[in-house]
């Protein structure tokens, strides 16, 4: 379906036609005066050089052709050439209407037919998860949700961290621990156990252990790199250790995801990668990209056009040890492979740039994905505390997710018993659905490139531009619903009514903007747009409200098409706020 953008362009382009003028000045912007008009159009003002003509003229003249034209109902050209547009309210409620019928919103499947692959978990088997994944969860599934609803096929691949030194330090400490499990044994050949020798809650304690191990004990720390050298190629014992630890893992993480409403499509981890490294080396050998330095294998990956050094990337260590940036070709290689995507996304701390620009160029030269597939890196900031430093626990430790999400949900829950309006049992369910929103926009509705504060009391604020602030506002429609529908035993009409007044009128043109509005956030790769979005339309529904008395309104034809209006209101932020990744609770 056009947008309202262009519904306008289609009116303004046979006015400048039929005065002479090209038909591309007729483009439309939404007013940067309000008080003034709602949407301009400055098309005069490109033209005047093109016909040696005073900008101020070709504006009269169009404005004169569409003086009479039922989409607007004032059209003025003011100086120095611009064309000041008033929609009519018929032509906006007309629209609407539109929107509230079509089931998605008005947007169209621009990506229908294009595969994408979104990379947005990163977390690392064994080790709990932490403040510094919770940004590529929460902004990754937004993007997941946002290419979903915009047509696109999309890929949510986890890419675990599964195949580091970490593994071996996990195999060496069980290893000291319990040195007569069969895994240890060279000359075992049975069945290797079904059960694993350990749980979460023991991985988690034997990582941090192993690791502070490592530091101290240089002979164990040889040990855990021996462990993970031989894991690599593929120890029998080894290798069914290892399966328990993803095994193990991989639930608790699912589960902790869970509690984000995060998901994913594949959980591939960088292990299974492993397979694709020798053709993709062999390819890198074909173009003559690899050369040795220092020992090590690498590809050149500097341009003449950078302003800066790019290092070489380096693909095999002098021992013949692969890395990081040889794992994320070794993937490109298998999602070529397997889903021909249009465009991987990447969505991790922009700490990583660097990473991601040598893994980019080394796989535009060897021609790991095809040249039209986007590569993109979406590159986080880092969520600071109210000190501006990396946000940590009070005693200044890493602060696990699971633990913030605990402080959260207590927070809300201590607001919402305030009021006391609910059981206590109540008050801790909607706490969750609040929690998660307070922390999901308080995220979202931040550039994804910039650091931000985390602050709770700002973001389980029930005022101003917070999560619990659009689902306040939700449920508040959702409330009046609720009372219409049992007072008067109808249904929401589905037609809305030109707008009677201002508050009204602004509440629909906030409203007419929602297909560009989440159309645009998908291909800026910027959900914090439609929170924005999502924003305006929770201000110019509040302003209407306090407005209007629209249970006691007695003529009931008006009182139906508010109703409608509430409709579409609701249906515009409750989808909103999906694709941002959490929903509204009944009340609150
Ligand atoms: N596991 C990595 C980390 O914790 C993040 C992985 C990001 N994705 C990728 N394809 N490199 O830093």
């Amino acid at each position: 379906m056009k947008t309202i953008l262009q519904m306008i362009e289609d009116e303004l382009r046979p006015a400048f036609a039929a005065c002479g003028y090209d038909e591309d000045l007729a483009k439309a912007v939404i007013s940067n005066r309000p008080d003034l008009c709602e949407y301009q159009c400055n098309g005069a003002m490109a033209g005047a050089k093109r016909y040696h003509k005073a900008p101020i003229m070709i504006a009269q003249e169009v404005a004169e052709k569409i003086a009479g034209c039922p989409a607007f109902s004032k059209v003025d050209a003011v100086k120095p050439g611009f064309l000041n547009l008033t929609l009519s309210p018929e032509f906006v409620s007309g629209y609407l209407t539109q929107v509230a019928a079509d089931e998605r919103l008005g947007v169209d499947p621009i990506g229908a037919g294009k595969t994408m692959v979104l990379d947005y978990g990163g977390p690392n088997v064994a080790k709990p998860l932490h403040v510094g994944h919770l940004r590529a969860a929460i902004i990754g599934e937004s993007l997941k949700r946002l290419y979903r609803y915009t047509g696109h096929t999309v890929l949510a691949d986890i890419h675990l961290g599964d195949w580091g030194l970490q593994m071996g330090l996990i195999i060496e400490e069980t290893h000291r621990r319990h040195p007569e499990l069969p895994y240890f044994q060279a000359d075992y050949s049975g069945e290797y156990p079904a059960e694993a020798p350990f749980t979460i809650s023991d991985l988690e304690e034997i990582y941090p252990t192993a690791s502070a191990r490592s530091k101290e004990d240089a002979e164990f720390a040889a040990a855990a790199h021996d462990a993970t050298v031989r894991l690599q190629q593929g120890d029998p014992g080894y290798t069914a250790l290892f399966a328990h630890i993803l095994r193990i893992s991989v639930a608790d993480l699912k589960k902790n995801y869970g509690k984000l409403n995060v998901s994913f499509d594949l959980w591939y981890g960088e292990s299974d990668a492993q397979k694709y490294i020798p053709v993709m080396l062999e390819r890198l050998k074909e173009r003559n990209l690899l050369h040795e330095s220092q020992g090590a294998m690498v590809v050149d990956v500097q341009q003449d056009t950078d302003t800066k050094e790019i290092p070489p990337c380096i693909i095999q260590k002098s021992d013949g040890a692969s890395l990081y940036a040889t794992t994320d070709l070794a993937t490109l290689w298998q999602r070529e492979q397997d889903f021909h995507p249009d465009g991987v996304l990447y969505v991790v701390d922009k700490r990583q740039d660097m990473h991601f620009t040598q893994v980019f160029r080394v796989s535009r030269l060897a021609g790991i994905i095809r040249p039209e597939t986007s590569l993109t890196f979406l590159g986080f900031g880092t969520m600071n505390g109210r000190d501006g430093k990396p946000f940590k626990t009070r005693e200044g430790g890493v602060m696990r997710l699971e633990h913030l999400i605990a402080d959260i949900d207590q927070a809300v829950y201590e607001r919402i018993m305030e009021n006391r309006t609910v059981s206590a049992e109540e008050a801790q369910k909607i706490a969750q659905i609040v929690g998660l929103a307070a922390l999901k926009y308080g995220d979202l509705s931040n550039q994804a490139t910039k650091n931000y504060v985390f602050d709770v009391d700002r973001f389980i604020s029930f005022e101003g531009n917070t999560g619990p602030y659009l689902l306040y506002t939700i449920v508040r429609i959702k409330s009046i619903l609720r009372k219409y529908a049992e007072t008067t035993g109808q249904a929401p009409a589905s037609a809305l009514r030109p707008a009677g007044d201002d508050s009204e009128k602004d509440l629909q043109l906030v409203l007419a903007r929602v297909n560009e509005a989440i159309t645009g956030s998908c291909l800026d790769i910027a959900p914090h747009r439609l929170c924005q979005y999502l924003y305006e339309v929770a201000n110019a529904f509040n302003s209407f409200y306090h407005d209007h008395r629209i249970l006691a309104e007695e003529d009931a034809e008006r009182q139906q098409g508010w109703i409608a209006l509430l409709s579409l209101v609701q249906k515009v932020m409750e989808t909103g706020i999906d694709l941002l990744g959490f929903e509204a609770p009944e009340q609150m």
